[in-house]
């Protein structure tokens, strides 16, 4: 057996295996992250909601927590914007918790789809979507967990992620209505989608589900606190509430892994290494596993829709922290807890 570098106990993760970075220093490593990225202003807030496009877009804020419970936070970390596919994620943990993992699969894959969030495709094998992270698998999704009546399954939505934030979330309609006014493409995949009789005859009620998670509004504290309580086996380890059945979520970080960046999903899992989600609001969520959750909110995109600075933050960071899943280094919260 090959001997395994390990750091001494008490000191420090490091990011390329010689430099040792305490908790302390976390806070430091944020504040650089945005000082050296805060006034890049490649990409365009998303319009195609309109209401979207409303958003602030030199807004840039960066929070970290570790699962026991140290939060780090930098520049408009408290801005609220709407979640957007960053509930994919959750609401197929949600999926996984109410049907099990084997009625799921009938409806979703698995499979990276190599496209766009906004594929009007289904795999041809399944006749189902590619995956729970694209739109096509997401409106699946909504039509598994929605209720009847539809309100029902929204406010069950709003519930568990406020339990995940650690605190009471809302939905912003207005974002909603302008979704909901200008959503034919996700109409025309919902559509699709009953034909191949992967969502039921109430394909309106799962549209509407699915645009009000969409619609949820959060901040990056709110982002890397739902992180963390994924990376801490379900449980937010601010409350200390049982929040998500730990059994599922390896199935929604390794969606996250695979898919999470849709075309960019390749790129991501090579430079940062991570499950992580984005959202055409903005915002990236990170999670590495037993340690720690992120949340970036900038809303300039690039083309893929993902956030620019974000996704400049994440790499950095990921790099500094020795946070990706592959590095030697990455060795588990019990070092990070002992270094205060
Ligand atoms: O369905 C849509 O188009 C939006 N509600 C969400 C898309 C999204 O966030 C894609 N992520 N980068």
């Amino acid at each position: 057996m090959l001997n395994t570098p390990s750091p001494p106990k008490g000191e420090a993760i490091s990011s390329n295996g010689s430099s040792p970075v305490h908790l302390r220093q976390i806070q430091e490593i944020l504040e650089a992250t945005h000082e050296k990225y805060k006034n890049v202003d490649d990409g365009k807030v998303a319009t195609y909601i309109p209401e979207l496009g409303k958003a602030n877009p030199n807004h840039f804020g960066i929070c970290l927590v570790t699962v026991d419970g140290h939060v780090f936070r930098v520049g408009d970390w408290d801005k609220e914007f709407t979640i957007q596919s960053m509930c994919k994620p959750f609401a197929f943990l949600m999926a996984l918790e109410q049907r099990g993992p084997a009625e799921v699969r009938k409806h979703v894959g698995v499979e990276p789809s190599g496209d766009a969030f906004n594929s009007i495709e289904l795999d041809a094998k399944t006749s189902c979507p590619f995956n729970p992270m694209i739109n096509a698998g997401a409106i699946a999704v909504a039509s598994l967990i929605k209720k009847s009546p539809v309100e029902a399954g929204i406010q069950a939505f709003v519930d568990q992620m406020s339990e995940a934030a650690g605190r009471n979330l809302r939905i912003d309609y207005s974002v909603m209505n302008s979704e909901t006014l200008t959503g034919n493409r996700n109409r025309a995949i919902a559509y699709l989608l009953r034909n191949f009789e992967v969502v039921d005859e109430h394909v309106d009620e799962a549209l509407r589900q699915y645009f009000a998670q969409c619609s949820l509004l959060v901040n990056c504290e709110d982002m890397a606190m739902m992180a963390v309580t994924l990376a801490n086996m379900g449980a937010n380890p601010r409350t200390g509430n049982p929040v998500f059945d730990f059994q599922y979520i390896k199935y929604v970080l390794t969606v996250m892994f695979t898919c999470g960046l849709y075309d960019y999903a390749g790129g991501w899992a090579y430079e940062v290494g991570l499950p992580a989600k984005s959202g055409v609001s903005g915002g990236i969520f990170g999670v590495v596993n037993r340690q720690l959750g992120i949340g970036v909110y900038s809303p300039r995109l690039d083309t893929q829709g993902n956030s620019v600075r974000g996704i400049l933050a994440c790499k950095d960071l990921a790099s500094e922290l020795g946070l990706h899943a592959f590095e030697f280094t990455n060795v588990g919260s019990h070092f990070m807890q002992s270094m205060l």
